[in-house]
């Protein structure tokens, strides 16, 4: 069953979410992907309407909650925060300890709909201006900008941050989703789980490296800079980031995408500075790894989402917490997989040595 979640061949740069393509889903809703990770199958017309419409009528947060959002301290990423928050708020959902299916999709729905909310609502905070409640009449994507800008966003931004999600939802077996389904292997709460996947998605070798890229964009600053900088980077045997990756072994299917996207946002806002800095540590990168020392060391989806965000001024703060709201999709699917199971993992520490 979960084989079925994600498919990914590294060899040869394919991703399938439920048997199909990611190229095929990108231009659907995001709506429609939480529904086909989780379900396993896309949904029909009236399916995606009553979908959509739980998770709209779920976007809100408990007052208790926005009190406890006020008290955190604003100078650090927004990761911390909401990992605390999703902890924090596991207490006031009357579902917290119905573990039936149908117990766990209602959490789940809540989960989907409010990491979002919280994570504009910390960040409206830390720019000491008050929350923007939830809009039900947008879209994932378009209301996260909305909510954190206070206006409404342009159709093309709220199109890319809606892919962004899709492309963020799901990839196998990696350590967040391992973390999460090591939770929910102990027949734990679906909360706790989440927070396992928050917590491990923010290290900088995982979810983290997409802030890491928007800071080595503005460290590098111009394209004429890259060549001495990746050059450095790479005397000093120090990881270039949004570059690498366990199982790709060739160019990443949604770094293709997200790049093409980054190509289309410079464009029509007449601004190439950002997308050519990054084309040029890419170059420079390419050139010195994969071609002079053969190492399939190629751009992530952490590296030219890290340049749409740029274009959208959303600060390196929140780059891994929206990287969580589009993820926790794909979390939830491999935790109700793995409560089907009821086995826990329990891997023995030679395996470790394999990792
Ligand atoms: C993703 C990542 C952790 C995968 O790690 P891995 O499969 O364990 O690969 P390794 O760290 O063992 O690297 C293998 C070789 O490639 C090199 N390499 C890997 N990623 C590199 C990068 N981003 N920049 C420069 N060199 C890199 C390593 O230095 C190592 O070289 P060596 O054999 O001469 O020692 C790694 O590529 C990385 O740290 N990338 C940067 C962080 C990042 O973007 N993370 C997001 C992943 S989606």
């Amino acid at each position: 069953m979960s084989k079925n979640i994600c498919f990914i061949d590294g060899l040869e740069g394919i991703l399938k979410y439920r048997e199909i393509d990611v190229n095929e889903l990108v231009d659907l809703p995001y709506d429609a992907i939480s529904y086909l990770l989780i379900q396993g199958e896309l949904p029909g017309e009236q399916e995606l309407a009553e979908y959509s419409a739980r998770l709209r009528g779920e976007r809100k947060i408990d007052g208790r909650v926005v009190d406890v959002i006020r008290m955190c301290n604003f100078d650090i990423d927004a990761m911390e925060a909401l990992r605390t928050i999703v902890s924090f708020m596991s207490q006031f959902d009357p579902d917290l300890n119905d573990n039936s299916p149908e117990g766990n999709m209602r959490k789940a729905v809540r989960l989907i709909a409010r990491i979002p909310t919280i994570v504009a609502t910390y960040y409206r905070m830390a720019n000491g201006k008050e929350p923007i409640t939830p809009d039900p009449a947008l879209s994932h994507g378009a209301n996260f900008l909305y909510m954190i800008r206070g206006s409404k966003p342009d159709a093309l931004e709220a199109e890319i941050l809606e892919k962004d999600f899709i492309l963020s939802a799901e990839h196998e077996l990696n350590a967040s989703t391992f973390s999460s389904r090591i939770t929910a292997s102990t027949l734990s709460d679906l909360y706790s789980a989440i927070v396992s996947g928050l917590c491990t998605l923010k290290g900088p070798l995982h979810g983290g490296a997409r802030t890491e890229v928007m800071t080595m964009l503005e460290e590098v600053a111009c394209p004429e800079n890259a060549e001495e900088f990746v050059l450095g980077k790479i005397e000093r045997r120090e990881k270039i980031m949004g570059f690498g990756h366990r199982v790709y072994k060739t160019y990443d299917p949604r770094g293709k995408i997200f790049k093409q996207l980054a190509k289309e946002l410079a464009e029509t806002k007449g601004d190439m500075h950002w997308y050519e800095t990054a084309e040029a540590i890419e170059n420079v990168a390419i050139r010195e790894l994969v071609e002079k020392k053969g190492k399939p060391i190629y751009p992530n989806v952490d590296f030219y989402s890290g340049v749409i965000y740029k274009y959208m001024e959303i600060p390196p703060q929140l780059a891994t917490s929206i990287f969580a709201i589009g993820r926790v999709s794909g979390w939830i699917a491999h935790c109700f997989d793995q409560y089907e199971r009821k086995k826990i993992i329990r891997p023995r520490a030679f395996m470790l040595d394999e990792c």
